[in-house]
């Protein structure tokens, strides 16, 4: 396996490969990689060539007040993970490497980006959109894989490469979960015992939606109470947003036809919160499932 750093390099060893009739499969990631990256980078495997992974916690996605300096970066073990993998290619380039003094140019999805994970986290998406396009540039795969678990994200993804002819086609893996239901995700690294045992309330809700909707309701309205009522009974968790949406635009749906997206995101609180400390660590938890009426 070989580690680059270099865009420049990076990009001169896809055209050797591509000049040679051989395809790229891509998994963009920012590391503190688990089993659902696992499932991403077996994806590609089974349809290309070569598979070139990429670690790059990129500060342009995360808000002021977000967790860009702690997010968790344990290089070392994600190397070896990588390598067990078998995978091709880590590239894993330097902020100042992708934003070297000069830089400027943003990229805005601005439609799709709007309403929910867009609304709770202003700039979010267009950091995602400008590096998401970025490493297509660098890379040039023939394929890239997401998970569904940010349904949003390959939302706006999909937009992207299809305005900009990025050229690369998009696969979406099924999101990879704990027994519990947990969706995988590095920032569950965060949650303390007690929010651990908290945090499957979300996928609980879910499922609570998804079971309504295949008992054939049809009103969006219901649905949602029901999800709503699930996470109520946790005075822990604080809900951000709880959606039945229409799976292509991700506008609400009143009246559920067929498909439907149940769509949230959740804050579990800090486990004894004091009225005096300002600095009650909450974490934030998003998931979604796809599901399709009777
Ligand atoms: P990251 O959160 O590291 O996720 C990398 C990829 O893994 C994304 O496509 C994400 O949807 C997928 N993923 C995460 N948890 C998953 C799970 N439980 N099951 C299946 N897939 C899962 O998403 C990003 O990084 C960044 O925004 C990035 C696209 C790399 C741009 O910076």
């Amino acid at each position: 396996m070989l580690i680059l750093r270099s865009p420049a390099a990076m990009t001169a060893w896809s055209r050797s490969v591509q000049r040679e009739g051989g395809t790229i499969g891509f998994v963009p990631t920012m590391g503190a990689l688990h089993e659902g990256h696992r499932a991403l980078i077996r994806r590609a495997r089974l349809t290309c060539d070569a598979v070139v992974v990429s670690i790059f916690v990129n500060p342009a996605q995360f808000g002021p007040r977000e967790d860009y300096a702690r997010y968790p970066r344990p290089f070392r073990r994600d190397a070896r993970l990588c390598r067990e993998e078998g995978i091709d290619v880590l590239f894993a380039p330097s902020a100042s490497a992708m934003y070297p003094a000069g830089f400027q140019t943003v990229v805005v999805v601005p439609e799709i980006s709007k309403r929910w994970e867009g609304e709770q986290r202003p700039q979010h998406f267009s950091g995602v959109a400008t590096v998401v396009t970025k490493l297509f540039g660098i890379v040039r795969p023939d394929q890239s894989i997401f998970g569904q678990k940010d349904y949003q994200q390959v939302c706006v993804i999909r937009r992207l490469v299809a305005d900009l002819n990025l050229g690369t086609s998009i696969v979406v893996h099924p999101t990879v979960r704990e027994p519990d239901g947990l969706a995988l995700s590095s920032r569950n690294a965060y949650l303390t015992e007690r929010q651990r045992r908290l945090a499957p309330l979300l996928y609980r809700a879910l499922q609570t939606g998804a079971a309504t909707v295949k008992r054939g309701v049809s009103s969006g309205a219901l649905v949602r109470q029901g999800m709503v009522r699930v996470i109520r009974k946790e005075p822990l968790i604080a809900i951000d947003y709880l959606a039945v949406c229409d799976p292509d635009t991700l506008e609400p749906l009143h009246r559920i036809t067929r498909n439907a997206l149940l769509l949230g995101a959740v804050r579990i609180g800090a486990e004894t919160p004091k009225k005096t400390e300002r600095t009650v660590r909450t974490v934030r938890l998003i998931d979604n499932l796809l599901v399709t009426r009777r």
